[in-house]
């Protein structure tokens, strides 16, 4: 393929390759870390479940400093669907056969709390992040699974939810049937947490962009290690979407998978509410205000990180869903993001290890961070100022029956490990490389297994293609012009700088002898 016929081919992608959110709101200016500092607790990841919990910290007379390696609101949180609900998918019946019912009225009661604790945030701040009440469903449109719909819904009840089923949604097209939470919400992430994290510094608390934590130490006090400085604290939070000091085998016990997410401008009008199809691939639709006609976001085609084929297809076939299903004038945006699962779909939120006494963490949101990450900030607030917690023993990343619950991902994780570790050992890869501009390929060099990855301009990348967490083959996101793990999810840009855990480190460059 030519350099015309790459560029026709991602021009041919639908939508700017970027997020509403960032494309909408100021860039953030904080500056780095330099010089050691002291707080009550330090909070690792600038994201809405670090900012989150900061702020509630702070509300309970706490100083904090959240430390973010590049800038705040910008990963995770920054591609979300920003969909603020205690309904995710068709969870409520798997959480009372597997965890009990009180279990699951614990999820539900600390999830629709997560909902009113950002509605009276925005409310009592009068922030203007486009927040608006809407009713969620979650529908099917097999009638073999009209069953599973209506044992949700008995399910939720039992769980404290008052869910509806129903059979006519919003949506232009037929459903089966639905499951209806009403008084959720929806809102514009960023709007929300830059409100909040302008007001975080002072007084002793400090936010710091451009700051990357090298380790976390327990002890009196914590120490916060980065390249910049130390930062100790009676307490630290880690909130790096994926724990990346890993005192709990966390890679273990989650798996990641992406999605993508279209955001669109109709010919019709857009649909109220907020919907999820909970088949394979799941199908996501709100609608998000936008100067004078409002986007429909579209988000789905999940598959687990680094497996799967081209990622390109996957924006492509959404959009041809988001076709059949509305009449699109076009596609304004396109973004992915990438969620932890774990075995049973509840987050880690605690101690984050058996032996840590004051590490915490956050982790393991399942696509469902806004309210997840809020449930979060008010556990590990309560749990760091001494509070008791209704909710935290359902969260706790140490509990007892997640750990045979567990044994189906370790064993998963650890049969996708095996393959694909052992694959790059005994793989038959080819030494050349001939690469047209916007290609990427693996190649054995010299002993060395190496990804290379040739950008427009013809200038090429060599990045070593063995993860450095655990050493699987990394495989080539030609959507996202990553390198990813299909073991437990590490990432990478083309030039090797990791973009997301749990690996914590580059990929050497063999091109530049490292
Ligand atoms: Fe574990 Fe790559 S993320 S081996």
């Amino acid at each position: 393929m030519g350099a015309t016929d790459e560029e026709d081919e991602l021009e041919s992608l639908p939508g700017e390759p970027l997020s509403l959110w960032l494309d909408t709101t100021p860039e953030t200016d904080f500056d780095p870390l330099d010089s050691d500092v002291r707080v009550d607790t330090a909070v690792v990841g600038g994201g809405i479940a670090g900012i989150t919990t900061a702020t509630h910290l702070q509300e309970a007379g706490q100083s904090v400093a959240v430390l973010e390696a590049d800038r705040v609101v910008k990963a995770v949180t920054g591609h979300t669907t920003a969909k603020v609900t205690s309904q995710h998918g068709l969870i409520y019946d798997h959480l009372v056969s597997d965890v009990g019912v009180d279990a699951a009225r614990t999820y539900a009661e600390a999830n629709e709390a997560a909902v009113e604790d950002i509605a009276s945030r925005v409310d009592e701040r009068d922030i203007d992040c486009d927040f608006r009440r809407q009713s969620a469903y979650t529908y099917v449109t097999s009638p073999e699974k009209r069953r599973s719909v209506r044992e949700e819904v008995s399910a939720a009840r039992r769980a404290g939810i008052d869910a509806e089923f129903v059979e006519d949604t919003p949506l232009p097209y037929d459903v089966e049937c639905a499951v209806r939470f009403d008084d959720q919400a929806q809102f514009h992430p960023r709007k929300y947490l830059l409100d909040l994290v302008e007001d975080v510094p002072g007084d002793g608390s400090h936010v710091f962009e451009e700051t990357r934590v090298t380790d976390v130490n327990d002890g009196d006090p914590c120490t916060v290690e980065t390249e910049r400085g130390t930062v100790r604290a009676e307490s630290v939070v880690v909130a790096t979407h994926f724990p990346v000091f890993d005192h709990n085998f966390y890679f273990a016990r989650q798996f990641p998978k992406r999605s993508y997410v279209l955001a669109a401008r109709l010919n019709e009008s857009p649909p109220e509410g907020m919907h999820y199809r909970d088949e394979e691939p799941y199908f996501s639709v709100r609608t998000q205000p936008g100067g004078d006609e409002a986007f429909v976001f579209v988000g789905g085609q999940n598959h687990k990180t680094g497996q799967g084929g081209s990622t390109e297809k996957r924006y492509r076939e959404l959009a041809s869903e988001a076709r059949e299903r509305f009449d699109v004038r076009s596609f304004e945006y396109r973004w992915s993001t990438q969620d932890y699962r774990t075995a049973d779909r509840i987050p880690y939120i605690g101690p984050l290890g058996p032996n840590t006494d004051d590490l915490y963490v956050a982790t393991g949101f399942g696509g469902w961070g806004m309210t997840g990450s809020t449930v979060a900030a008010m556990i590990l607030s309560d749990m760091i100022t001494g509070e008791p917690n209704p909710w935290a023993n359902v969260f706790d990343p140490s509990r007892v029956d997640v750990r045979s619950q567990a044994k189906e991902l370790v064993t998963e994780n650890a049969a996708v490990a095996r393959e694909f570790v052992g694959d790059w050992a005994t793989k038959p890869l080819t030494s050349v490389v001939s690469l047209s501009p916007g290609d990427a390929t693996v190649t054995r060099e010299g002993g060395k297994v190496v990804g290379t990855y040739r950008d427009g301009d013809g200038d090429e990348y060599k990045v070593s293609a063995v993860c450095p967490h655990m050493g699987c083959l990394l495989e080539w996101n030609d959507g996202e012009r990553s390198w990813d793990c299909p073991c437990h999810g590490s990432r990478f840009t083309y030039d090797g700088v990791v973009m997301e855990g749990p690996a914590n480190s580059d990929l050497p460059r063999p091109d530049r002898n490292e």
